[in-house]
């Protein structure tokens, strides 16, 4: 049962590319182990309480970000932008929900990706799968789909780039609680859903000026202008997760320190695996896929291995089913994990259940069907007796069409015009704010419903 950065290295671990030449891989690790923390404890603690929050049921998760971050596609704006859309859907869930929102991106380290196969085949060619940027090249040619250990050092200098940005617009004024409800007027004069989104947003500006009428601003209310905002990411790389994982020297706890939050994937949460082992032994909040498959049986003991002592803030079920299943396998996990008492964070993330291919060939998912999963997974928790607290998106702040549907619609013959995604398709920012103001109807509707079960 003892437990160290290393002892994942006795499991039996999949989803590991396969390094030619593993004295360079041991060389960047190194390298990488003498590398600053990326983030820090007490940062990771603090998000821990933010979710023990949520599992309280006093404030909402949302998290969101690319499938994958690229090398390529880095740039100030991109990152400017997921951070924009991030905080507009927040400003309209905070608002519909009355609570905190909770905000974590899906940044500063998403690189390295499950596959399904080992080697991919294109005209009697097989080469290595991609596996994300921090692994090998998109490229099918046999140089780019080389696995180099070098790029674990790339990602580690992308992630640093991206959370010195990040950590500047979070408290450096562009969050600003006006400003980015400036932007959402100007969305919502903008969409052909205007009408539906404009009664909302005229409230939002009517709060906003009754507080500064009251004398709550930037100066006595910093607040106002800040916001605490975590990054976080599928810990699949082992090897360079165990470079980044150091021990605080206040609790002398285990912390990752590549990000705030990590989660383990639908393909890798094996209770006896490597990916497991690794998460177990950490401080930081966890969370876990949970895939159409599931059944009790396999939740309840990853629930008790990550979480033995049924902390709240610790680990987060990310429910992942697709909108059919959602409501037909979410409905027994749910009654299980009440019924033993565990305290988790049930997030739904309606993107990798939902995904289809066009008959012209694009790999996209519909707006409906993403919000049909969604309302599923409210439903079926409500109805067990658990609060369905947090989402989880596939999303870019940039104008792509990847994903099809939203108030402007994109079709199926758009998806060519800006299919950008080198991985799973996006929400683009339209459909990401749209998807918010629809997620604020239901999280009224039930603060309606609420109220009334606390007057009857
Ligand atoms: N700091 C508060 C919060 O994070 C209020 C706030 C300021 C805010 N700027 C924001 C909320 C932008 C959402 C989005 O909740
Ligand atoms: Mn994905």
């Amino acid at each position: 049962m003892t437990w160290s950065p290393q002892s994942w290295r006795s499991k039996p671990v999949s989803q590991m590319p396969n390094y030619k030449d593993a004295a360079k891989l041991d060389a960047a690790i190194a390298e990488l182990s003498a590398r600053p923390a990326l983030v820090f404890a007490g940062e990771a603690r603090r998000l821990r309480r933010q979710l023990a929050d949520v599992t309280a049921g006093k404030a909402f998760l949302l998290q969101g970000g690319d499938c994958a971050e690229s090398f390529k596609e880095f740039s100030t704006e991109g990152v400017r932008d997921t951070f924009r859309v991030l905080l507009q859907m927040a400003v309209v869930m905070t608002f519909a929900a009355s609570k905190p929102i909770v905000k974590v991106g899906r940044i500063a380290g998403q690189f390295a990706k499950p596959r399904s196969a080992d080697m991919e085949t294109i005209d009697g060619v097989s080469l290595p799968s991609y596996r994300g940027d921090s692994v090998n090249g998109p490229e099918f040619t046999p140089e780019a789909r080389e696995p180099d250990p070098q790029r674990l050092i790339r990602a580690y200098d992308q992630s640093a780039s991206t959370l010195n940005l990040l950590r500047a617009f979070a408290s450096g004024g562009y969050a600003d609680l006006h400003n980015v409800h400036q932007w959402t007027q100007d969305f919502v004069s903008d969409s052909p859903a205007a009408e539906r989104y404009a009664e909302t947003a005229a409230r939002i500006s009517e709060a906003l000026a009754f507080m500064k009428a009251c004398g709550i601003g930037r100066d006595s209310a910093p607040s106002l202008e800040a916001v605490d905002f975590f990054t976080s990411h599928e810990a699949l790389h082992l090897p360079f997760e165990e470079a980044l994982t150091r021990r605080d020297p206040n609790t002398g706890q285990w912390y990752a320190t590549s990000a705030h939050m990590i989660w383990t994937g639908e393909r890798t949460r094996q209770l006896d695996g490597a990916h497991v082992e690794y998460a177990r032994g950490i401080a930081n909040p966890v969370g876990v896929k949970c895939g159409p498959t599931m059944q009790p049986d396999d939740l309840l003991p990853l629930i008790d291995a990550l979480n033995p002592d049924n902390e709240a803030g610790r680990l987060v079920l990310i429910v992942r089913m697709g909108a059919d299943n959602v409501v037909k396998n979410l409905p027994k996990l749910a009654a299980a994990v009440t019924k033993a008492g565990r305290k988790v964070v049930w997030s739904s993330d309606p993107m990798h259940g939902n995904t289809h291919k066009t008959s012209n060939g694009y790999k996209t998912r519909d707006f409906d069907r993403i919000l049909s999963e969604l309302e599923g997974f409210m439903d079926v928790l409500y109805a067990e007796g658990a609060y369905p607290g947090g989402v989880h998106f596939e999303m870019t702040g940039r104008d792509v069409t990847e994903c099809v549907g939203g108030a402007k619609t994109v079709t199926e013959a758009d998806l060519a015009a800006r299919y950008h995604t080198h991985c799973d398709p996006r929400l683009n920012a339209d459909q990401a704010l749209d998807m918010a103001f629809r997620i604020a109807e239901s999280l009224k509707r039930v603060r309606n419903n609420n109220s009334a079960a606390n007057a009857a």
